[in-house]
Order: C-alpha cells, then structure tokens, then sequence
C-alpha cells in the first residue's frame, strides 16, 4: 500500500477518471531510482477498475530492438488489426517482424498503433501503463509520444514511469516529477518496514536520503542498535542501498576523467561553489556540465548541488584510493581542513539532540575524521534539515573566505 502521495495519487486518479469519461491524457512519472515510480504506477494499476489495462516494463537488453517494446504491448490484442486500413495494418505486422519484407513507414505505424488503441478503447475504457520507460527501443517511445499527443478526445490513458537523467524525451508528453516523501510518510516505511528507529533518526534519515522510499527502506537494516536508538550517529548512510547507489554508480561510469574528479571535488568539498572547484581543477568545468546533463549534479547560479545525497556516496565509491588521496586535503599543499572551516561546519550542523555534538575544531576534526584510507568515507549524522557532506577538502584555500 501506498504511503503518503496524496497530491501523486490525486493526479493519478483524475487521469482515471477522465479516461473513463471519454477524456484521455498521458502523464510521464520522472524521478530517480527509489523514488517510487513503480509504486505510482502499481497504484495506478489498482485503481483502474473496469478498464482495460495493458502493462509493459522496459527491458535494458531490448533497448536496441526496434519496436520490441510495442511488439509486447500489443500482445493480447493483436485481434483488433482486423479492424484497420489495410496500410496501417501491414505498417504494424512488418514494424513487428510479422510482415513481409519492406521499408517500415514509421507515420503509417504510428497511426496504426493510435488506430489499433482506439479501436481496443472502443469496447472499453483503456489504461496504457508502462514502467522503465526509459529503456525502451526508441522506435515504441516515438510511437507512444505520438499516441500520447492525440488522445485527449479518446478513452486512452497513457502512464509512463522513467528515471531521471536517463537520455529519455517525450516531446509535448505532460511530466510529474516525484521528490522525496515527507516525514510522515518516511516514518510510515520506516516502521512498515519494521525497524523501531528514535523519532529524531527517522528525521534524520529522512534529510539524509531526500525522502527516498527505497532508501528509506534499506537503510535502517544496516543501522547497529546504538544508531537506532539514536546514541550513536548515522556514521555512514553510504552502506545503504545497493540499487540506489548502484544506479548512480552506472551513471558515473559515463563520466570521462574530468567529470569524475569535478565530482569527487564536489562531494569532498565542503564548498558548492563551481568557481572553487574550477580553481582546484581547471578542466572541472567540462566534466561538471557533462555530470549535469546526465542528472548527477545541478548547477545552479554558480552553486553545484547533488541530484540526490546518494549520488556523493556513490562518487566516493567510484573512485579510487589513489583518487581520493588526490583530493584529501592532507595530500593537496595549500588546501587545509582550516579552525574557519570547522567552526563553521560545527555552527551550520544542526543534529538530534541525543547525539554527541563535539563543541571545538580539535574535538569535531576527531569526532568527525574521515577515512581517506578505507574504500568509502566516514558520513556524519545530520540533523533535520543539514547537507550531509564530509568536512574536508577546501581547495585553492577558499575556507579563507568564511
Ligand atoms: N509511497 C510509497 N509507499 C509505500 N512504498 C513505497 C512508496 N514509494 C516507494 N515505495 C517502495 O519503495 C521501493 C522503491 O520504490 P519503486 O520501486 O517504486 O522506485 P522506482 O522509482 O520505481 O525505482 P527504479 O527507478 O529503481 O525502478 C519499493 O519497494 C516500493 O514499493
Ligand atoms: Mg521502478
């Protein structure tokens, strides 16, 4: 069951209602792995009662076949080419592989597949529901774009769910992009889950992961008793979620040099300034643009921020011992870990009352001491509302400035 998403599910429900009214519409769920697209959709799937629904996820492995991804929605209702013009018809069986040789007319398909829709919609209302889109053959996106662009006056829904910063565009298809859940809902998983963690960690996870469900989930298995009690911080929120942050691992692989280490200065930094980091690494600037476009970072007015709080961990764990040395601020001359830096981390660090807040720089640079030397860094327990970012590199000495 769903928790929380009462604005989502909302939405969700008009589109239903309108489809069964003879008002149709697409709607495209965006987001980041976790977030809870499947869920929505699942929802969705539940609530259409007394339609007809065809139901297709992408396939990673399919992604380069043309048209695989039709050739499985229109599976079970094959019947309906009968009732087509006979080009519309052949267009569809020969895009399918069931024709006879010949050039595929990608109009002439994309007409037969609105024609073929409306013709199964014709008997009932019909809910088009379609998961992982974004691994979809680009031949079956471009034909459900179409679709999706000419059935407000059909009984057709069309919902979609894909990730975010997936090389995945549908022009002119309506977009709900879905955030974190609020508290409520995080302490709802959280319990539903059936992990008895102190109010003040929930608030705490909850900021740590950005209301991601999936982490949500995950991450209270990994916390020892002391942590769900809220004795001991959230010292590493990194060994959360394998698929979270295995997601962004694939991202991150499509990084060349320049984009890995613009990240990694980013997320040791405890500066967003793009200036900063471009100071530390002059070819950052390309790389940071490229991380951008694939949905790691946003830039925005000269200030970098993380997709997701997910993503830093995920940087880290991408990168190599050797390349994280290279930005640890004890291997960099001139880019201390300053007093300024962590008098400002202590003063800007809200945390659970119940946890331990060192009150001096001394005493927060051991309390909080990174290991540069294991494979992921130490992470620090946040209170509602913090950055979750390690102390640490300062480059070019910018920490003079605060
Ligand atoms: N609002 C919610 N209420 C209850 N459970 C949820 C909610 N949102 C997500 N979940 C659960 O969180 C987990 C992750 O959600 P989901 O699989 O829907 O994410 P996703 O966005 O589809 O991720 P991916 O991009 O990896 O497919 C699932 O176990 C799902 O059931
Ligand atoms: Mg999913």
């Amino acid at each position: 069951m769903l928790v929380g998403r009462s604005a989502e599910s909302a939405r969700i429900d008009g589109l239903l209602n309108g489809v069964r009214g003879g008002t149709g519409g697409a709607l495209m769920l965006l987001g980041e792995p976790g977030i809870g697209k499947s869920a929505l959709l699942q929802y969705a799937g539940r609530q259409a009662t007394g339609m007809r629904q065809l139901a297709i996820v992408g396939v990673a492995a399919e992604a380069a076949l043309p048209y695989a991804g039709l050739s499985e929605l229109f599976r079970p209702v094959l019947w309906g080419l009968e009732a087509l013009p006979a080009r519309q018809s052949r267009a569809i069986k020969l895009a399918l592989g069931a024709g006879e040789d010949g050039a595929t007319d990608a109009l002439a398909v994309y007409a037969g597949v609105l024609a073929l829709l409306a013709e199964v919609a014709s008997r009932e209302p019909l809910i088009i529901i379609v998961d992982d889109a974004h691994w979809l053959d680009i031949e079956t996106v471009n034909a459900l774009a179409f679709v999706g662009r000419r059935i407000e006056d059909e009984s057709i829904g069309l919902l979609l769910g894909a990730r975010s910063g997936e090389s995945f565009e549908m022009d002119r298809v309506p977009q709900l992009r879905l955030g974190g859940v609020d508290q409520a809902a995080a302490a709802a998983l959280v319990g539903r889950a059936g992990y008895d963690l102190a109010p003040d960690v929930v608030r705490a996870l909850c900021d740590v992961v950005a209301g991601n469900p999936l982490a949500l989930l995950e991450l209270p298995g990994v916390l020892d008793a002391d942590q769900r009690a809220g004795r001991r911080p959230l010292d590493d929120p990194l060994t959360v979620t394998a698929s979270v942050e295995r997601a962004f691992l694939t991202r991150i692989d499509r990084l060349d040099a320049d984009g890995r280490q613009a990240l990694l200065l980013a997320a040791a930094s405890d500066s967003d300034d793009v200036e900063t980091i471009r100071r530390a690494a002059p070819a950052a600037a390309t790389g940071l643009e490229h991380a951008e476009r694939i949905g790691l970072v946003r830039v925005q007015r000269g200030r970098i921020g993380f997709w997701h709080p997910l993503v830093r961990s995920a940087v880290y764990a991408a990168a190599t011992d050797e390349e994280r040395r290279a930005v640890s601020p004890r291997s960099r001359p001139g880019s201390t870990v300053t007093p300024t830096t962590l008098r400002t981390l202590i003063t800007s660090w809200s945390r659970p009352s119940t946890l331990p807040c060192p009150k001096t720089p001394s005493a927060c640079e051991r309390f909080w001491k990174p290991s540069w030397s294991c494979r992921r860094p130490k992470m620090f327990s946040p209170g509602p509302g913090c950055a979750t970012r390690p102390y640490g590199l300062d480059p070019a000495g910018a920490s003079s400035s605060r």
